[in-house]
């Protein structure tokens, strides 16, 4: 297991997010996410841990409106940011949305493009045409995702040379180029190898107390690793959200109990 050092604290009164009553339904009638409020402290990192089909990917997919790109799907409630903004709501653009919360999904997916178009994306979709500053954000995204010295003397190459893992490192550097608010992390090792994950690993917790990190895991011991706060779900029920190292210790309800013995899931 890899030993990671403490940390600095980020201030944790301020609330980056706030998934206060949040319902969501595929295809108008299917209701997976149940009333679930969850406080998103700003660049703390929160873990969603359940079971599989327990909501995980559905409530991440809320944050950055995936669920808008099929008809019928439907929000309830809200996620407020601290703009006062909703970002379920009608009035927020989905698209503008997707440029302040970055998702890094569990297969990497980097564009048939260069390793140097991939990162800078986000950037020139956003109307960036200097040059200068798109280098320098593209180095800066790759540093932060610990690539850019594996790859700073071959940026124009074809992103699908980088094997498995640096293309989630990759994915990774793409998320974070676009500096957003809240970034989604959608079981992000669940198809690398041990050394692989515990590079992505290494990775998501060195940007912990530099950017508001999701994590979806089924993975106790990914959860314990990475996060400070963890939401614990089941059905689409939040269960139990509390500071991780307290969670684990000492559940306060039952079923998150099992969970953690491993009577399920
Ligand atoms: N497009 C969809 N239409 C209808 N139901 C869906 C759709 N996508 C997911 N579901 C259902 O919603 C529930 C939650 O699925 P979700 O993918 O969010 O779970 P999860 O916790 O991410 O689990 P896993 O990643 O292990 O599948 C499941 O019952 C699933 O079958
Ligand atoms: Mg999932």
């Amino acid at each position: 297991m890899v030993n990671y050092p403490e940390y600095p604290a980020a201030p944790e009164s301020i609330v980056r997010a706030n998934i206060d009553r949040l319902n969501f339904y595929y295809s108008g009638n299917i209701h997976v996410l149940k009333n679930v409020n969850i406080p998103i402290y700003d660049r703390k990192t929160v873990a969603i841990l359940g079971a599989p089909g327990s909501g995980r990917t559905t409530l991440l997919k809320c944050f950055n409106r995936m669920h808008d790109l099929a008809p019928g799907n439907r929000y309830e409630g809200a996620i407020w940011l601290q703009d006062g903004s909703n970002l379920i709501g009608t009035q927020v653009d989905p698209i503008d949305v997707r440029m302040r919360i970055g998702m890094v999904f569990d297969r990497p997916n980097p564009l048939p493009k260069s390793i140097y178009d991939n990162v800078a994306y986000g950037l020139k979709l956003r109307g960036e045409k200097d040059r200068n500053c798109l280098n320098d954000r593209v180095e800066q995204a790759l540093s932060d995702a610990d690539l850019w010295d594996e790859v700073k003397d071959r940026l124009n190459h074809l992103a699908a040379k980088l094997s498995i893992g640096q293309q989630q490192q990759l994915c990774i550097a793409r998320a974070l180029a676009t500096e957003p608010e809240i970034i989604l992390f959608d079981e992000p090792t669940s198809v690398l190898g041990p050394i692989d994950t515990a590079k992505i690993e290494e990775s998501i917790y060195k940007l912990k107390g530099q950017v508001t990190i999701l994590i979806s895991t089924h993975s106790m011991q990914q959860a314990a690793r990475l996060s400070d706060y963890t939401a614990f779900i089941e059905m689409g029920e939040l269960i139990e959200f509390d500071r991780t190292a307290k969670m684990f210790a000492e559940p306060n309800q039952q079923q998150t109990r099992d969970y953690i013995s491993g009577k399920f899931g």
